[in-house]
C-alpha cells in the first residue's frame, strides 16, 4: 500500500511538472507569436516523404497555389521549408554560412569529390578553395581554354559523315567530357588517359544514386566501385602532378591553377587536394553543361524562327571575322546566348537547391504575410519552378528567348533573384562563363557547318535522375554544308 502510494506521488508529481513546464512555455513563447509557414499535407510519418519521392516538383506544382511562397515539408525526422520566388529567396542566397550553411546538407559528395575538398573542409578553407575556382576561371585563362574547345568541337565533328542520323544527347556529352578533359583535367589525361579516365569518372558518376544522399557509404556494390575508381584517379592525377612539378612544366588548364594555388597562409595545395577539386570542378559542369547543350539544339530545331536568328547571327559574324571564332567572337553571340539561357531556364539541371539553417529567421512574403523560420529547418529553394514564375515570366512554359531581350529583360525587371538556373548570391555558379563559352563553340560549329532536323519527338524530362535532364535520345538528322554568307 504504501509503495502504491509512492508511486502515485512520483507519478503525479511528474505529471503536474510536466503541465506547468508546459503552461511556462506557453506563456514564455506564447503560441501565436510562433509564425510558421503552412504545412503541406500528407499522411503521419512517411507521408512526406511519399510526397517528395513522387517527384519535388510536381509536389511544389500542387502546394504552391495552395500554400503560397513559402510553406514546410515535414519529412521523416526533418522540416524542409521551401522559399519559392525573389521576394523570400534573397536571404537563402545572400545568408552568410553561419546562418544557412551548405556544408550538412552537400556532405553526400565527399565520397566522390574525395578528403580535404569542399564539403569536407571547414567553410573559411573552402572559401579559398571557391577563390582557386575563381582564378581558374578568369578571362584571361578562359580566352585560352576557347581556343581548345573550338579545336575539339571542330575535331569531334569532323569525324562525321557528309550526311547521317546521330543521338545529339549522346554526341554532345561525349563532346564535352572530351572538352572538359582538355580544359580542365590536361593534355595528359586527354591524349593518354582519357579512355581510362573516363571510365573512371563513369564509376563516380554510378556511384551517385538517390540512396547515396542519404547513406553515402552504405555498402552496396555502386559504393565500392566509386571508392575504388576514386582511389585509381588520386594515382593517376598524383603521377601527373608530380611529372609536371618535375619538368617544371606549365600548361594552360585548370590543374594547372591548382597546382600553382596557395592558401593565405602560403601553404600550397597537395595532390590530393588537386585531385578533390578537379573532381568536384568536373561533376559541377559536366552534365550541366551537356544537358543545356542538348536542350537549346532540340528548342532551336522545334523553332524554326530561333534557328534562323541564330543562323542569321552566325552570318554577320563570318562576314565580320571569316571562319575565326575565338573569346571575344562567342561573346558577341547574343541572339545564341538568349537561346541557350531561355533553354536552361525551361530545364535547369539542378531543381532544386538547399541549405541548412543555423539560426531562427523570418521572411515576409510579397502580399506582406511574415513567417517565421526555426534553426534546424532545411532551406530549399527550385530553380524549376521557380525559373516559370508568371508573375514573373510572361507565358512562362513558351519557349521564348527574347524576353531577355533589351526592352523586355524580364528576369532583370522582377529584381535580383528572378533567373536562378546558376543560383545566385553568395554560392552563384562559378563556371557560368566557361559553360556558356562551351556550348556556344559547340554550337556555332553545328549552325556553320551542318542543316539539322530533330527525327525524333520533342524531348520529355526524364525527372528520375540527379542532374535533371532529357530522357531517352534525341534523334537527329544531319547533312553536312557550309552556312551561306550571304
Ligand atoms: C549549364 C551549366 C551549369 C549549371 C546549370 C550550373 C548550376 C549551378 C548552380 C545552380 C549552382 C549553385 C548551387 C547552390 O546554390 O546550392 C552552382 C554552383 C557552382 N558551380 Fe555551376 N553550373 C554549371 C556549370 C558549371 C561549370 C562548367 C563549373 C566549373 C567548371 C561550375 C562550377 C560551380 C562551382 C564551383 C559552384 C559552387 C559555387 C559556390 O558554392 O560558391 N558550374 N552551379
Amino acid at each position: 500500500m504504501d509503495v502504491d502510494n509512492k508511486f502515485f506521488n512520483a507519478a503525479f508529481l511528474l505529471v503536474a511538472t510536466l503541465v506547468v513546464a508546459k503552461l511556462i512555455s506557453a506563456l514564455i513563447i506564447p503560441r501565436s507569436k510562433k509564425r510558421l509557414p503552412p504545412t503541406i499535407k500528407a499522411f503521419p510519418l512517411i507521408g512526406g516523404l511519399i510526397r517528395f519521392l513522387k517527384g519535388p516538383v510536381v509536389m511544389l506544382r500542387e502546394e504552391y497555389p495552395k500554400l503560397g511562397s513559402v510553406f514546410t515539408l515535414k519529412l521523416l525526422n526533418k522540416n524542409i521549408s521551401f522559399f519559392i520566388g525573389p521576394d523570400v529567396s534573397a536571404h537563402f542566397f545572400k545568408a552568410p554560412e553561419s546562418d544557412l550553411s551548405q556544408q550538412e546538407v552537400y556532405r553526400f559528395n565527399v565520397p566522390i569529390f574525395g578528403p580535404g575538398v569542399v564539403f569536407d573542409v571547414d567553410y573559411s578553407v573552402r572559401q579559398e578553395q571557391f577563390r582557386f575556382f575563381t582564378e581558374a576561371l578568369r578571362v584571361t585563362k578562359l580566352k585560352g581554354y576557347v581556343d581548345q574547345m573550338v579545336m575539339e568541337a571542330e575535331d569531334y565533328f569532323s569525324k562525321w559523315g557528309d550526311c547521317g542520323e546521330v543521338d545529339l544527347k549522346y554526341e554532345l556529352e561525349h563532346l564535352i567530357i572530351l572538352t572538359a578533359s582538355r580544359c580542365l583535367l590536361g593534355q595528359e589525361i586527354r591524349n593518354k588517359l582519357f579512355a581510362d579516365v573516363s571510365a573512371l569518372f563513369h564509376d563516380l558518376d554510378n556511384g551517385m544514386l538517390p540512396i547515396s544522399v542519404i547513406f553515402p557509404y552504405l555498402p552496396i556494390p555502386a559504393h565500392r566501385r566509386r571508392d575504388q575508381a576514386r582511389k585509381k584517379l588520386a594515382e593517376i592525377f598524383a603521377n601527373i602532378i608530380a611529372s609536371r612539378k618535375e619538368t617544371g612544366k606549365s600548361e594552360n588548364d585548370m590543374l594547372q591553377c591548382f597546382i600553382a594555388s596557395k592558401y593565405k597562409d602560403g601553404r600550397p595545395t597537395t595532390e590530393s587536394e588537386v585531385t578533390g577539386l578537379l573532381i568536384a570542378a568536373l561533376f559541377a559542369g559536366q552534365h550541366t553543361s551537356s544537358i543545356t547543350s542538348t536542350w537549346t539544339g532540340a528548342y532551336l530545331l522545334r523553332h524554326k524562327e530561333y534557328l534562323s536568328a541564330v543562323q542569321d547571327e552566325q552570318r554577320s559574324l563570318m562576314k565580320k571575322y571569316g571562319s575565326k571564332v575565338d573569346h571575344d567572337i562567342l561573346s558577341e553571340m547574343d541572339v545564341l546566348y538568349r537561346c541557350i539561357k531561355e533553354a536552361l531556364r525551361l530545364h535547369p539541371p539542378l531543381i532544386m537547391l538547399l541549405r541548412s539553417s543555423h539560426t531562427d529567421f523570418s521572411v515576409t512574403t510579397r502580399d506582406g504575410k511574415e513567417y517565421d523560420i526555426p534553426k534546424g529547418h532545411i532551406v530549399a529553394t527550385s530553380p524549376a519552378f521557380a525559373n516559370r514564375l508568371p508573375h514573373i515570366y510572361k507565358d512562362p512554359d513558351r519557349y521564348d528567348p527574347d524576353r531577355f531581350a533589351v526592352g523586355r529583360e524580364e528576369d532583370k525587371a522582377a529584381g535580383a533573384f528572378s533567373y536562378i538556373s546558376f543560383g545566385g548570391g553568395r554560392h552563384g555558379c562559378l563556371g557560368e562563363p566557361f559553360a556558356y563559352l562551351q556550348i556556344k563553340a559547340i554550337w556555332s560549329h553545328l549552325l556553320r557547318n551542318f542543316e539539322l532536323e530533330l527525327i525524333s519527338p520533342f524531348p520529355e524530362v526524364d525527372w528520375n535522375a540527379m542532374v535533371v535532364g532529357v530522357k531517352g535520345k534525341v534523334m537527329v538528322r544531319y547533312k553536312r554544308r557550309e552556312l551561306p554568307v550571304n
